[in-house]
This record gives structure tokens, C-alpha cells and sequence, in this order.
């Protein structure tokens, strides 16, 4: 008889639900001191099924409180995807005493067997921080009925024209909308027809300004637009982005936006959006995305729970080569996790293996830098017969993630693979940043233009790391390795 060890995938410093099931980071808005996550879940199930929002707060966005169950599903429907906001100027009405929270989501009902399930957007809020919820009573605010799929409404205040503008997703395009109120809504275009991918149907669209190259004169308007999984191709989900101009009714996306481009080359990185109400001396672009694939989601390994979210991410614009591209970081906050484990300078990688050989890790950060033109990396959460392979290949000039041998991977038969990113416009340095936890990596080089996000399932004693080189001479310029764990327990 064998015995089945009960295994731990609770990430150390990802946040996941207590029990049950979860998809998407939904509502992100940030209000007196605290980041506030709302998710997908499904609080009766390890699978999708009568969807909710769950809630969570952190102050410092590695910390995470999960709070009750903020949304239910009603006579209108189950509660799909969406954002919130703060309504500081009492637009809505909703708030006569103080500023509170809104939220906008889809409402999905089912139909009758054979009859398309509708989607209509709708309003909740919150006058004690988003502790307890109202729903507006004239919803659904929104509707359309050339859409079958129209949901994932994502919201902001455009300070040029003084009103509120919706972006929800429409099929294969994305809808915006404009108004004064949250409560009457005015359509203004429709993008994406002829452009981007369409190897599924578009879902959790974002919209947002940010500065290219730090400079506070050089502003362009990013897209995010998540595609569903479709089983004809291997990706699975993923997310895709757009960068152009946008007038306050219609997007105008940059030359360059013609080729696709992927926020993120790994397989596990979907549906994310970005905080809304972040103060503007903070400046940053927050994103979060769900760490999983509709490809294999409701399959992966799980106990008492099912998903966890990516790190906290800033983004940036950056141009390179002629392209406007995203950066991505993982929030600084998270240097507050960091447990200094090594720090070394120019040492070859045996020098590096001998240092590393003995230590068991299993969450931890991975900080490096070699010269260009030296395929290298590190082999990590290694054990019997089970490694995840990260490195730069310096022929193709390529960064990847191979999880072929990582662990579990007999749920789908697409899982193991190796998956990879060119390297745009490197520098004379290649630079890695690699984060791993009990069930993920997520690697961050070429200054954060590269990025892979990937789940793997590893048995929990399968803890070595270690470095490899093509070149066994050439010293590696500098390595520092950090344990990570939650700030409380340093
Ligand atoms: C994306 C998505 C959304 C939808 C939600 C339902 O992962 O399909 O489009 O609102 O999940 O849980």
C-alpha cells in the first residue's frame, strides 16, 4: 500500500483563499491604507461554479487579511469579474457623509438549457471600506444585446473630461463607455477588430496612462486585454497588451501595436489588472494576476484550496528599439520579505555551487548578473529526479523556464514544457531577478522587459538549487540569494 503525503501548496508569500476555489483578482483599489483584492471565488467548490467575491486587505501587499465574502450571487446573477473604485466627489450619490467604495461587475445569469447566458454590468457599495456591501437597486446599469460575452468592466476617472470611463469586454473587442455618474453609461467605440490576437475570446480589459521613460511629458495609454483559453493552442490563456493614445472616447493604438505582445511568457499569469486610487505622489501602476490557466486550472493540484495570485507587479513603459514596451517589478515592498541568505561577486559557478550545496530552500529570491553572451541560470526546487531549469540561452539571446521535470505535472498533458522570451534591445549585462515559491516561479530579466510566470508542483522536500554555465570559468559578476518569508516571522 503506498502512502500519499499530504502536500503543501500554500505559496509563503502569495496570496491564496483559505479554502476553495479562486480565478481572478477583481475590485483592486487602494483606500485609506489599505490594497484591497477582491477575487473570483466560488466559496462551495474546488472548481468554478456559483461565482462570488472573495476579500482580501494588506497593508504592505505581502501581508494579506481574507475578510468575508463580499459579493453573493442574486436573482440577476452570478458575480463575474470587475473593478471598483472610489467615488471621492459622491458622484453616485451613494455617499453623503464621506467618500466610499464602488464596485462594478458583471452580473452573469444563466439561462434556460440551449439559451445563451446574459451578462449585464452592475453596481455594489461600500461606506465602511469594503467591509460590507449594498447593491445598487436599479441594476443592471448596463446592458447590450449584440453581445453574448460582455463582461469585466474595469473603471477609472478621467481627470481631462470629468467623468468616469468604463472599458468591458465584447467578444473579440472591447467596448468603452463614458459617464457622469456610474449609473447612466454612454457608449463611445469599440477597438480591437483587425488587431491583436483573437485566439480566444477577450476578457478583463485595463486601460491606464503611464509616463515612457520616467518622463512626466511623454505620456501613453497601455491596454491590457486578457484572451481565453482555446484547447487549439498550447498557451492556454494569457494576456496581451496594446500601447497607443486615447482622447477620453476612443483608443488609438500605436504602429507598433500591430504585432501581438504578451505581457508575460510564461503559462500562468491571467485576467490581471492594475489598482485603481494608488495616491499620485505613490505613482505607481500596481497589477496583479491570477497564477493559473483556464487550460488546466480546475485540474491542478489542491487540498483545501484551489489558486493564488502572481506577486504584486509596477509597471512601466519603457522605449526600446524603436517599441514602446511594458516593465514589470515586483512591488518593492516585497524587499521587506527578504532574508539575507548569500551575497557573492564575481565567482565562478562552482564557487557559487559550493556555497549553495546543503542549503534547503523552498521560497526564496534570486538575484544575478552575468555578462552577455554566457548561457547560465539556476536549477531550483530540486530533488529526486524533479528540477525546474531557469536561465538566459545566449544564442538565441532568449530567457526560459523549463518545467519538463518540476514535478506533478500527469493533470494535462500540456503543463510540462519549456517555455521562453527574446530578450529586446540587452544591455552587456544579462540580469535576472527569480522568485520562487512552493508552487511557482516567476522571473523577471532584461530589466523586467522579459517576464515568465509559472506554476510547478514540486514535492515539498525537493529544496536543492543550484547554478549552471556553459562557461565554467567566466565568473558570474554577482549573486544574492534571500530567503522570503512573510515580514512577522522575520
Ligand atoms: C476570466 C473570466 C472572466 C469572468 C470570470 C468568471 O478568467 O472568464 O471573463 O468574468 O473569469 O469567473
Amino acid at each position: 500500500m503506498s502512502a500519499i503525503t499530504k502536500q503543501n501548496y500554500r505559496g509563503v508569500y502569495h496570496f491564496s483563499p483559505q479554502a476553495k476555489w479562486m480565478n481572478d483578482p477583481n475590485g483592486m483599489v487602494f483606500f485609506e491604507g489599505e490594497y484591497h483584492l477582491f477575487f473570483q471565488h466560488h466559496p462551495g467548490g474546488m472548481t468554478m461554479g456559483a461565482m462570488h467575491w472573495g476579500h482580501a486587505v494588506s497593508k504592505d501587499l505581502i501581508t494579506w487579511e481574507e475578510l468575508d465574502v463580499a459579493l453573493f450571487p442574486d436573482e440577476l446573477g452570478m458575480i463575474f469579474s470587475g473593478s471598483a473604485v472610489v467615488d471621492w466627489n459622491n458622484t453616485t450619490g451613494f455617499f453623503a457623509d464621506k467618500p466610499g467604495l464602488v464596485a462594478i461587475f458583471t452580473h452573469h445569469l444563466d439561462m434556460p438549457e440551449g439559451e445563451p447566458a446574459v451578462q449585464r454590468q452592475s453596481l455594489a457599495y461600500s461606506k465602511d471600506n469594503g467591509r460590507t456591501w449594498t447593491k445598487y437597486e436599479g441594476n443592471p446599469v448596463l446592458e447590450h444585446d449584440a453581445f453574448i460575452d460582455f463582461r469585466d468592466p474595469k473603471v477609472f476617472w478621467n481627470q481631462e473630461t470629468n467623468e468616469w470611463v468604463m472599458i468591458v469586454a465584447c467578444g473579440q473587442t472591447v467596448c468603452l463607455y463614458h459617464s457622469p455618474d456610474l449609473i447612466h453609461w454612454t457608449f463611445a467605440s469599440e477597438f480591437g477588430e483587425g488587431i491583436g490576437s483573437h485566439d480566444g475570446v477577450w476578457e478583463c480589459p485595463d486601460l491606464f496612462p503611464l509616463n515612457v521613460d520616467g518622463d512626466t511629458s511623454n505620456t501613453k495609454w497601455v491596454m491590457l486585454v486578457s484572451i481565453g483559453a482555446d484547447p487549439a493552442f498550447v498557451e492556454g490563456s494569457r494576456t496581451q497588451y496594446f500601447t497607443g493614445d486615447f482622447n477620453g472616447k476612443v483608443f488609438i493604438p500605436d504602429g507598433d501595436s500591430q504585432n501581438v505582445r504578451w505581457l508575460d511568457h510564461g503559462r500562468d499569469n491571467y485576467a490581471g489588472v492594475s489598482w485603481s486610487d494608488v495616491p499620485e505622489e505613490d505613482g505607481r501602476r500596481l497589477f496583479i494576476g491570477w497564477m493559473s490557466n483556464w487550460m488546466y486550472a480546475p485540474q491542478t493540484p489542491a487540498e483545501e484550496f484551489r489558486g493564488a495570485m502572481t506577486l504584486p507587479r509596477e509597471l512601466y513603459l519603457e522605449s526600446r528599439e524603436g517599441q514602446i514596451l511594458i516593465i514589470q517589478k515586483p512591488a518593492q515592498e516585497l524587499e521587506a520579505a527578504r532574508i539575507p541568505v548569500l551575497s557573492l561577486k564575481d565567482v565562478t559557478v562552482q564557487e557559487i555551487n559550493a556555497s549553495l550545496s546543503g542549503l534547503q530552500l523552498e521560497a526564496y529570491e534570486i538575484v544575478v548578473k552575468f555578462a552577455r553572451g554566457m548561457s547560465a541560470g539556476f536549477k531550483v526546487r530540486v530533488g529526486a529526479g524533479e528540477e525546474t531549469v531557469i536561465g538566459m540561452d545566449a544564442k538565441t539571446e532568449e530567457l526560459y523556464v523549463d518545467r519538463l521535470a518540476s514535478g506533478r505535472h500527469d493533470f494535462h498533458e500540456w503543463f510540462a514544457g519549456r517555455h521562453s522570451v527574446e530578450l529586446q534591445a540587452p544591455g552587456e549585462i544579462y540580469d535576472l531577478s527569480v522568485y520562487v515559491d512552493r508552487t511557482s516561479v516567476e522571473v523577471f530579466g532584461n530589466g523586467g522587459q522579459a517576464v515568465i510566470t509559472d506554476l510547478i508542483f514540486p514535492k515539498a522536500e525537493s529544496v536543492g538549487l543550484a547554478a549552471f554555465a556553459d562557461n565554467e570559468e567566466t565568473p558570474f559578476l554577482s549573486l544574492e540569494v534571500y530567503k522570503l518569508d512573510q515580514p512577522a516571522a522575520n
